[in-house]
């Protein structure tokens, strides 16, 4: 949570450090902040309430002039958003400015030390802490910033990303990290520092991910030093080259990320099958399988751990793994996971998936699987990010950007690659026919071209979304593979609508939720003509029999549904196992909609962020 950047060098920092700030807007927007020091070593500190565009209000006439700076757009989590809860912190006597991603969980023990020692606060945050602690450090030890930062983050338990600069001194930039991600962006005679390399795009493409109990020492006209912040000695500098371009992070002519993102699927998942399927159709490679055969062959067990969004394409490669490759599969939060004394075992493969790569329960689910001797793979959609570097082996989703905090190409992207990685391992094991893998990775080849029709329901759900604002709840029902893609749906609807939504396996319904169903809680069922059409139907006669609005997502040209429902979503007719992947782009553009008519933002809605980094 929480987006950070810092600039050292020729330019002036201000519109540099915006500019980031816009492009991190998504990991969090209920304040921000910016930390400019001229070269004459003059500081000027501006902080705003809301999104970055008040913070700009905020500096319009006033002294921004200055080529270091840091800057921060916050997500709270001690203390309220307001201007003086917002980064960058200063410290008491006005020299030393920080901003913090992360989360000091002994704040409490060290304010209680500082205020003993005559140190006064001004914010109700965790981050004030730590730059107080520098500077009391730096005044009793007389030692050097770079000093007070180390010696302070020793004393630190939890989460951290920061940048610090101080006044008076022009020429250094100081960040470090533990457990919370940072990008360093080598220019020529610049240096950039951010949460994720959008802020460094269009500037350099030479990039280093700091290490975590790394610490950066960003001198002027100097090359970059990197300390361990355990033992001072100097870890190698691994540089290496972003392919990230400015127009992949823009918009693209749609009114939001969001809509972008849906509309690109048909692209993202031509890029994500790219070189996956051999020419033939015959067999999938996927080198995190292929390279690690001994441990698929072996494994006795899979458990899927992931949150959100994430978490609901596990539901769905939970049922993929099942039934191609004939393994036990556990899908666990990896919140619940992390902290559930999980049995685990040498010959479990634990499968992290994460979009960011950067969730910090999923990523402390993956610490604690190692430590029990799992053979840890991530699927990640952001390259270099934490939970890639953390893993053993694993498969990038490579779906390009998700700057929308509602996950959707993202989804489709995991769901993807686990139908790969399912087929792939099945292949591996003689878990599945040569005759299945042809037809289902002939038809995982179709299906970018079926999202393209699927697309074309867009002017009949923007039509039917108007009518369906007026709801303040709505039940989603799905089956077997279609179950999980209820849930997706109904997150979907109420991140970005505020609209509160169930989703539930469609049978469960006369179990409890029933009793819920009258003329204003519409029903979204999920009923495409598979295995359990014949039951769904008779869900879709009870809710209408108990007077409830139906909305079907069912396949083309299904005349029975057309009767029954009160509105169809005609989707073209793919194989059980990939319905998920069509079924869930109609769900998506619903809620769009549906939020859009409600005048909701939907690309920062309200309590969310892209990236969750805290427990
Ligand atoms: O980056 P991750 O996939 O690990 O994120 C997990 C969830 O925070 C994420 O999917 C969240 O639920 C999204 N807002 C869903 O749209």
């Amino acid at each position: 949570m929480c987006g950070i950047v810092g600039y050292l060098g020729t330019k002036p920092a201000y519109e540099i450090l915006t500019q980031g700030l816009h492009r991190l807007e998504y990991r969090g927007y209920d304040s921000s902040g910016v930390a400019i020091e001229n070269d004459g070593g003059e500081m000027h500190v501006y902080k705003s309430q809301g999104k970055v565009s008040n913070l700009e209000a905020a500096v319009d006439g006033k002294p921004h002039d200055g080529t270091l700076g840091i800057a921060h757009t916050r997500w709270a989590t001690h203390g309220i958003p307001n201007d003086i809860n917002a980064h960058p912190h200063v410290s008491d006597d006005g020299r030393i400015a920080l901003v913090h991603n992360g989360t000091i969980e002994n704040y409490a023990v060290l304010h209680e030390a500082l205020a003993g020692h005559g140190c006064k606060f001004t914010s109700e945050t965790d981050t004030e802490v730590l730059v107080q602690l520098i500077e009391y450090i730096r005044l009793t030890n007389d030692c050097t910033l770079a000093d007070a930062v180390r010696e302070a983050l020793g004393q630190v338990i939890g989460a951290f990303a920061i940048a610090v600069i101080e006044r008076d001194n022009p020429d250094l930039l100081i960040a470090a990290r533990r457990s919370s991600p940072l990008v360093i962006g080598i220019g020529d005679g610049e240096t950039f520092i951010a949460s994720d390399a959008t802020p460094i795009v269009g500037y350099t493409d030479k990039v280093v991910y700091l290490g975590d109990d790394e610490m950066a020492l960003i001198r002027r006209n100097e090359p970059l030093e990197v300390i361990s912040l355990n033992d001072g000695s100097h870890p190698g500098l691994d540089i290496q080259t972003l392919r990230l371009s400015v127009e992949q992070l823009e918009k693209g002519g749609y009114d939001t990320f969001m809509l972008k993102e849906i509309f690109e699927q048909p692209d993202t998942l031509r890029d994500c099958l790219r070189g996956r399927i051999t020419a033939d159709g015959n067999r999938v490679i996927l080198s995190g399988v292929l390279d690690n055969k001994e441990r698929f062959l072996n494994a006795n067990r899979i458990v899927i751990v992931a949150c959100g969004t994430s978490w609901h394409a596990a539901l769905i490669g939970k049922r993929l793994i099942q039934d191609m490759c004939a393994l036990p599969v556990e899908v666990e939060y990896a919140s619940e996971f992390r902290y559930g004394s999980p049995f685990i075992t040498d010959r479990d493969i634990v499968i992290a998936i994460s979009q960011s790569g950067e969730t910090a329960d999923t990523l402390a689910a993956i610490e604690l699987a190692k430590s029990k001797g799992a053979f840890v793979y991530g699927i990640c959609n952001v390259v270099g990010a934490s939970i890639p570097r953390a893993t053993d082996s694993g498969t990038y989703i490579h779906v390009g950007p998700e700057i929308g905090v509602a996950s959707t190409k993202a989804f489709t992207g995991q769901v993807t690659v686990l139908t790969l990685l399912a087929l792939c391992a099945g292949q591996l094991r003689g878990t599945i026919s040569q005759q299945q893998v042809t037809a289902i990775a002939g038809e995982l080849l179709r299906i970018p071209d079926i999202l393209r029709q699927v697309l074309k329901l867009d002017d009949a759900i923007r039509e039917m979304s108007r009518i369906f604002t007026y709801a303040r709840n709505f039940l989603y029902l799905g089956r077997g593979y279609n179950y999980p893609t209820a849930l997706e749906g109904a997150l979907k609807l109420k991140e970005i609508s505020y609209i509160h939504a169930e989703g539930y396996p469609a049978a469960e319904m006369k179990h409890g939720p029933i009793a819920l169903i009258d003329k204003d809680m519409p029903s979204v069922i999920i009923a495409p003509s598979d295995s359990l059409y014949d039951k769904i139907v008779s869900n879709v006669q009870q809710v209408k029999s108990r007077g409830g609005h139906v909305i079907a997502i069912t396949n083309t040209g299904n005349e029975d549904m057309r009767k029954l429902a009160d509105y169809c979503l005609e989707i073209p007719r793919v194989m059980e196992c990939l319905t998920p992947i069509v079924a869930s782009v109609p769900l998506q553009l619903l809620a769009y909609y549906v939020a859009h008519y409600k005048g909701c933002d939907v690309d920062q809605p309200r309590n969310l962020a892209k990236s969750v980094t805290v427990e």
